[in-house]
């Protein structure tokens, strides 16, 4: 073995630097002092705001920055910042700091620290919950709309999920997020079908016409561009199982239509299986369903879609939903 003594006086280099610089020790300290000074009832607004833009210089290169971030308690912090203080009114200094608290809270929030939102369920802070959502940017909204994911995709907020499916104006300016124009509807569509995930809010949420909307965006989404259609026809079908849902979709001028639109799309498959379920829902309770699909198209669709690379499966329930509209046209 020859020792190599090059490496090794860069060792030696490398230590006494050590001695006078940890970088990582420095980032702590600075951090926890950069903590206090967003916890300080005496800094402005501006100045929390200044402060999280330096905490994303300190962290930006450490790999490890987030978990220092969350070993220092920033997490329940910021949720703190967001939603400790209710006022009814959001001002231009309010939007810009919870712009960057929501993104950082975003960012931190791993599922093992889901359970920090349960703060959430203190009447006050819910209600400062709803006033972001209301009168925030568009930025804010779809935080808010990711943290509404985040919450209904963990067991221990479940209670919270139900209590947001309870809260009818929250519901309602979901569903009126979900437009093709909208910059915000993929989060809104992504939300909403999160909080289906519990019986209860399926329920209230077709009763806020989310049915409607959802069909809408379907309809229009190639026009203007929007990917989530596939997302937006799994939500529909899954609340399919409710009878005010098909009713919905039954009196919506374009709600058979849509569903068809969605059956055959030659750039690609996604959708297609949840658009044949949820028209043999429709189809296998109303005569008046089969005859406006027929009419509609639906059987060019299908075959389209049975010569297609689509999964066996789908082409299964293709076939299951032809045999059900012959009835209509022997
Ligand atoms: C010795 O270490 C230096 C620095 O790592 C390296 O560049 C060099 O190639 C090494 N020399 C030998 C003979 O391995």
């Amino acid at each position: 073995m020859v020792p190599n003594h090059t490496l090794r006086h860069l060792i030696d280099q490398w230590l006494q630097m050590g001695t006078q610089f940890d970088p990582v020790l420095c980032t702590i300290d600075c951090l926890a002092s950069l903590k206090k000074n967003l916890e300080s009832d005496e800094a402005t607004l501006e100045n929390k705001c200044q402060t999280l833009q330096k905490i994303q210089a300190l962290t930006e290169e450490s790999q490890s920055g987030n978990s220092c971030l969350l070993q220092l308690g920033f997490l329940p912090l910021l949720l703190e910042l967001l939603f400790g203080k209710t006022e009814s009114k959001l001002s231009q200094e309010c939007v810009k700091f919870a712009e960057q608290a929501l993104s950082w809270v975003l960012r931190l929030m791993s599922p093992g620290e889901y359970e920090y939102l349960n703060m959430l369920n203190e009447e006050s802070k819910l209600e400062s919950f709803q006033v972001l959502f209301d009168q925030g940017t568009g930025k804010i909204k779809r935080s808010v709309c990711q943290v509404i994911e985040a919450i209904s995709s963990s067991m221990e907020t479940r209670e919270l999920c139900a209590k947001l499916g309870k809260n009818r104006k929250l519901l309602k300016g979901l569903i009126l997020l979900v437009h093709p124009t909208y910059e915000a509807s993929d989060s809104g569509i992504k939300a909403i079908s999160a909080l289906c995930c519990l019986e209860s809010n399926r329920q209230n949420l077709v009763q806020e016409g989310v049915i409607s909307r959802l069909l809408t965006y379907i309809f229009d989404s190639e026009r203007h561009e929007r990917n989530l259609a596939p997302k937006a026809l799994s939500t529909i079908e899954l609340l399919l199982e409710l009878e005010s849902a098909k009713a919905a979709l039954i009196n919506n001028p374009n709600g058979i239509k849509a569903l068809i639109k969605m059956v055959f799309r030659f750039s690609e498959h996604e959708g297609s299986e949840s658009a044949v379920q949820s028209l043999t829902i429709i189809c296998t309770d109303s005569l008046q369903a089969r005859d406006e699909a027929i009419s509609a198209g639906v059987l060019t669709q299908l075959l389209l879609l049975l010569q297609s690379q689509c999964s066996a499966r789908t082409k299964t329930k293709a076939r299951m939903l032809l045999k059900l509209l012959r009835s209509r046209w022997d």
